[in-house]
């Protein structure tokens, strides 16, 4: 249902002015993890600005149904598998990083090869695709990468040592990008959200509510909400549309940033 509040009338479809910009027509757009939550939110938003979108991700049924939505293509991959990731048509020309997981447990008792999986998922995997996709994007002069970081790629919380870790190391890798890709017509940047009403964050609140010996209403109101001045949950669309803008003509300028949509969370 509309609402009147902007992230809700957002809900309702594409506003005039998303429906008017056509800026990646003629562009091809990779997003992983775009079966699902923000993945899916940002190939929608990018189809809906042109671009041919392939949606990366290991689940085949829901990568089919969200490329089947957005008229693009899909490609079951399982982007742990390095083989698997150096073997994807990575000739695009907007890459959003975006496949990732959580692991909620204290760090004396975080299982190793959990935090090697999230590290190979969350930055070692961006890295190889990003490697891969700068070539065709510098032998047109024009690209975008767009990374999904998170507030916790500023930010640390405690139970989430390998995520945390990740999205500060995403962070990192991005500026690097922006540097080098600079002179070739390349701009990389990362969104940072805080908590987006996603199937992740569903399956967090459950997971933290066990951490903490809370219900799962006080771990939105008193965990998840406490350090953010926005009170509620962001929506996937609203992550979308600011990535939309970093590949826009608008965001040409902007490079090796990273754009905090974290309620006011890192203003404290
Ligand atoms: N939801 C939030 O609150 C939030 C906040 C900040 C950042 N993020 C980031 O946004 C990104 C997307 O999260 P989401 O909330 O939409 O999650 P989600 O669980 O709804 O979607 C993640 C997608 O990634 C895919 N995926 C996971 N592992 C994969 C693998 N090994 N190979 C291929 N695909 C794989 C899943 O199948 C799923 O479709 C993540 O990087 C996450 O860290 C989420």
């Amino acid at each position: 249902m509309c609402g009147r509040e902007p992230w809700e009338s957002r809900r309702c479809g594409p506003t005039l002015a998303a429906m008017a910009a056509q800026d990646l027509a003629g562009r091809r757009a990779l997003v992983t993890g775009g079966a699902s939550g923000i993945g899916r939110a940002v190939a929608a938003r990018l189809a809906e600005a042109g671009a041919a979108v392939v949606v990366a991700d290991r689940d085949a049924a829901a990568a089919g149904r969200v490329a089947a939505e957005v008229g693009g293509t899909a490609v079951a991959v399982d982007l742990t598998d390095l083989a698997a990731v150096d073997a994807l048509d990575l000739d695009v020309d907007v890459l959003v990083n975006n496949a990732g997981f959580q692991h909620v447990a204290p760090l004396h008792e975080f299982p190793p090869d959990v935090f090697a999986t999230i590290l190979r998922l969350m930055v070692e995997t961006p890295f190889r695709l990003v490697r891969g996709a700068l070539p065709h994007m510098y032998a047109r002069g024009w690209g975008r990468v767009v990374n999904v970081s998170s507030v916790h790629g500023h930010r640390a919380s405690p139970y989430k040592s390998a995520y945390v870790t990740a999205k500060h190391a995403l962070e990192g890798l991005s500026k690097v990008v922006a540097l080098e890709g600079a002179a070739h017509g390349v701009t990389s940047n990362c969104v940072a959200p805080a908590y987006v009403r996603t199937p992740l964050v569903e399956g967090q609140i459950a997971d933290q509510a066990r951490s903490h010996g809370i219900s799962e209403d006080e771990v939105v109101e008193q965990v998840m909400l406490a350090p953010a001045a926005l009170k509620r949950l962001i929506e996937p669309a609203e992550v979308a549309d600011a990535v939309a803008w970093l590949c826009s003509p608008a965001a040409a300028s902007v490079t090796g940033t990273s754009l905090r949509m974290d309620g006011g969370w890192t203003a404290h």
